[in-house]
């Protein structure tokens, strides 16, 4: 079993024959059953979040010097703290994604969504033309942050996903050591200029006198984390829905984009797996887990857990329990961002299916898949636009869809 590529019939495997299995190569101990997968999370004091953010392909010592050269690290602070400290920095970071703040972020995306639309013709790959920079626009913006080069940023953030949570090689990693640690040290500039009465992160880092090496970690983390998620999100709702034409002729229908975008969210979950450590010996579904022991925690599996979900492999919008899923996590770590990634996919989806609501797959072939640890997520996809009067042209057969018995509703 390949970790870095797991698909859906891997979580079942493990999910029935080995819940609670230690992984030879890698000696994660992988958890499967949503059960134990939410007890883990919402047991902070057992099972702590040191491991978040190490390396899964360990940095060799020449890479690790480059990095640190640079002054780069990653202290504590919100995914990988599991100290009082985390408090504090999760309320400043809240601050910036109040439901009311992100609920005025709707327009914008709307707006940026459109923007992307405009310009698109015949066959397009929707992962450069929609997802890729969106999310790190809203990001920022929601951050206050601006003068930012997004390109660049897109690139320190992948290269930075692949050298945490890749599959690696010496030569890999040391390329990849490069826009780490640039993004790093950009980001200690910008913390350690920032003016402290600004309305940016930067100033509030600086006037709660956070220390700056832990004000440049907690920003490299967040500054991935809330955007690279959603390109993915993005990629993952457009190649699930779009593979259900009954889902799709649907998406004008009021909360359905929405929906759409939590049943992707439970089946295919960008963030695929979490890491924990085991603080003591500890028993999970009877088997014993000693001290100090990684568990790779797979959420991925836990959303098409039967236990929990009925019919787990279908996607159902209408499935009263939706929500249930762990992708944003559980307890005390549960993702910040959750309520922003959410209203990004589904404006966004909406805003396409506005646009172009005879847009089909340009194949039935399954997408390429970036295939970290912790991330799953289609790189491509790749659509016929087709036009927006086809709709009316062809209305009894769109009509006739709409009716056929209600497809993936429950
Ligand atoms: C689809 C998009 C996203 C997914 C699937 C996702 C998933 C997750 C997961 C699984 C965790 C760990 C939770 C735990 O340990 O219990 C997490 C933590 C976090 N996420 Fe997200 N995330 C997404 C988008 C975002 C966005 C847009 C932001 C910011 C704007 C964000 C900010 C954070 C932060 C700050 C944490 C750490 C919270 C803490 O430790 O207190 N995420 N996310």
């Amino acid at each position: 079993m390949d970790l870095f590529q797991l698909g859906r019939d891997d979580l079942r495997s493990l999910r029935v024959d080995a819940p609670v299995h230690r992984d030879e190569r890698t000696g994660l101990w992988l958890v499967s059953r949503y059960a134990d997968v939410k007890a883990v999370l919402a047991d902070p004091k057992t099972f702590h979040p040191d491991n978040a953010l190490t390396a899964v392909t360990p940095i060799p010592s020449p890479v690790l010097r480059t990095l640190a050269r640079a002054g780069f690290s990653l202290p504590p602070t919100l995914a990988n703290n599991g100290t009082d400290t985390h408090t504090g920095l999760r309320r400043l970071v809240a601050a910036f994604l109040t439901p009311s703040r992100v609920a005025r972020m709707r327009p914008r995306i709307a707006e940026l969504a459109r923007e992307r639309l405009r310009g698109l013709s015949g066959v397009v790959d929707l992962h450069p033309a929609l997802a890729r920079d969106l999310p790190a626009v809203v990001l920022l913006e929601v951050m206050g942050i601006r003068d930012v080069d997004v390109d660049k940023l897109k690139a320190w953030s992948t290269a930075s996903l692949e050298l945490f949570w890749g599959d690696v090689t010496v030569e890999r990693q040391h390329e990849l050591a490069g826009p780490a640690a640039e993004f790093h040290q950009w980001l200690t500039a910008r913390i350690k200029a920032a003016d402290p009465a600004g309305d940016d992160l930067f100033a509030a880092l600086r006037r709660e006198d956070v220390p700056v090496r832990d004000a440049a970690g907690l920003c490299y983390f967040l500054l991935i984390a809330g955007q690279e998620t959603t390109t993915q999100l993005l990629c993952a709702v457009f190649d699930a829905v779009l593979r259900h034409r009954d889902l799709w002729s649907r998406l004008g229908e009021p909360g359905m984009a929405e929906r759409c975008v939590e049943e992707v969210l439970r089946r295919d979950p960008p963030v695929n797996t979490w890491r924990r450590v085991a603080a003591r010996d500890v028993t999970i579904s009877g088997v014993a887990v000693p001290k100090g022991a990684q568990l790779l925690l797979m959420l991925a599996g836990t959303g098409s857990d039967p236990e929990v979900f009925d019919e787990p492999e279908r996607l159902c919008p209408m499935r009263p329990n939706a929500r249930k899923h762990l992708a944003f996590g559980f307890g005390r770590h549960f993702c910040l961002g959750a309520g922003l990634a959410r209203l990004e996919a589904e404006v966004v989806l909406r805003e396409t299916f506005d646009r172009f609501p005879n847009l089909r797959l340009a194949s039935d072939e399954p997408p390429p898949m970036l295939g970290l640890l912790s991330f799953r997520a289609p790189l491509s996809v790749r659509v016929e636009l087709g036009d927006q009067d086809e709709l009316s042209a062809g209305g009894a057969g769109f009509q006739g869809l709409v009716g056929a018995g209600g497809l993936g509703q429950r």
